[in-house]
């Protein structure tokens, strides 16, 4: 039997179940990789993936490298802000006419993500109404575009040179904008998986060597323009090796790698430690094989393939019933492993991404060996959520 089973279930003995948990040595063996592969870059913390503000305080103090988050929605950033969170570069466009007037208040400490025209136009409207001046950040698109294929995805439409200066043109009739970052997310490379795929592995490749050159000369044009970048942004977990050797970059954005969830299971070129769970009570026994746990239906977001569905992980030897899924309430189980399993047992599983099953959870315990360290809240724990 596993021993991970074992000291999880004896730390989680008198917790309440479904519960939700990091196992803490995993989770600083995930921040050390990150610090061993961060070259001489400093990595922001993408805060979609982290979801609990203690865990992000734990990140942040464990190394120097780590600076700033990316957040996911200005509401977050304003309130990150008003507990003492600095440099927050937002990760995404921005639309909301009151949250922005809250920032134009005191816009310190957040920088705002655009890529069109329209949001030029909407933040110097309210930054000269408001009297006062944002920082801006511009995403430059680097996927790859090969016949009936576009490799990588859909945000900016900043794709060639021709395209930075139309921005940069733009940009000239805001004075109250100050851009001082530019942010290029190489999902290709990032977000992809590529273990079980030749062809993946190939095209990152080609990919890779593209999109390095190109975001060197977005970079050069806009520094030739007159802008002082004291930001260079770029990557993700899935990129981190290739993204930190980059010299025109300043900066990495992780998160999926501090909890590791599965999806971060299938690359090739480096391994993770499994940090965050959850576990799920064996309330029935239909059949002589399958045990139905309370709760468990925590699916991840993007296109719906069966990979998003949650892993049961621990005890060894349980699957997900091909008809049922993982269930609104409940999840029958098939299981054909050795340990003998009865009704109260738990079973511990994985999520597909990192920090979605926050959602689902109002705090995390932190164990470490067969104890209880401590628990925190996640966000929704803290009474919010952003998105
Ligand atoms: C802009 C941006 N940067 C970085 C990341 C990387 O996050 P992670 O390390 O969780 O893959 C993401 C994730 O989607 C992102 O949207």
């Amino acid at each position: 039997m596993s021993p991970l089973y074992s000291q999880f279930t004896e730390a989680l003995s008198s917790s309440s179940s479904p519960g939700l948990f990091i196992d803490q040595e995993a989770l600083d063996k995930n921040i050390k990789w990150v610090v061993s592969n961060a070259g001489s870059k400093k990595i922001r913390i993408a805060t979609k993936s982290i979801r609990s503000v203690e865990i992000l305080k734990y990140i942040l103090q464990s190394n120097s490298i780590f600076q700033g988050l990316m957040t996911y929605s200005l509401e977050e950033a304003l309130w990150l802000r008003s507990l003492g969170f600095k440099d927050i570069l937002m990760g995404y466009p921005t639309w909301d006419r009151n949250q922005l007037i809250d920032l134009a208040k005191n816009p310190s400490d957040i920088i705002l993500m655009v890529d069109r025209i329209e949001h030029l136009e909407l933040l110097e409207d309210l930054a000269q109404r408001h009297q006062c001046h944002f920082s801006i950040c511009v995403d430059i698109d680097l996927s790859m575009d090969l016949p009936g294929l576009r490799f990588g995805v859909y945000r900016s439409k900043i794709h060639t040179p021709t395209a930075v200066k139309k921005f940069l043109h733009h940009l000239r009739n805001s004075p109250h904008l100050k851009l001082v970052g530019v942010m290029g997310y190489e999902a290709q490379i990032a977000g992809v998986m590529d273990d079980s795929s030749k062809l993946i592995q190939a095209l990152k490749k080609l990919s890779l060597n593209q999109l390095q050159k190109r975001r060197e000369q977005f970079v050069k044009l806009i520094q030739k323009a007159g802008h002082n970048l004291a930001i260079v942004n770029g990557g993700g977990t899935g990129s981190l090796r290739h993204t930190t050797k980059e010299s025109v970059v300043t900066e990495v954005t992780v998160g999926s790698a501090f909890y590791a969830p599965v999806l971060f299971d299938h690359y090739v070129d480096f391994k993770l430690t499994p940090a965050m769970f959850f576990s799920a009570p064996i309330v029935r026994k239909p059949t002589e094989s399958i045990y139905t746990v309370l709760g468990g239906g925590y699916i991840a977001s993007g296109s719906t393939d069966l990979i998003k569905q949650p892993t049961p992980y621990l005890p060894e030897g349980l699957t997900l019933l091909k008809h049922e899924g993982a269930g609104e309430v409940q999840t029958p189980l098939k299981y054909i492993g050795k340990k003998k399993l009865s009704v109260g047992d738990l079973v511990i599983f994985r999520h597909a991404k990192a920090a979605e099953v926050c959602e689902r959870f109002n705090q995390i315990t932190l164990i470490r060996k067969n104890q209880i360290e401590n628990v925190v809240k996640t966000y929704r724990g803290e009474g919010k959520c952003f998105l």
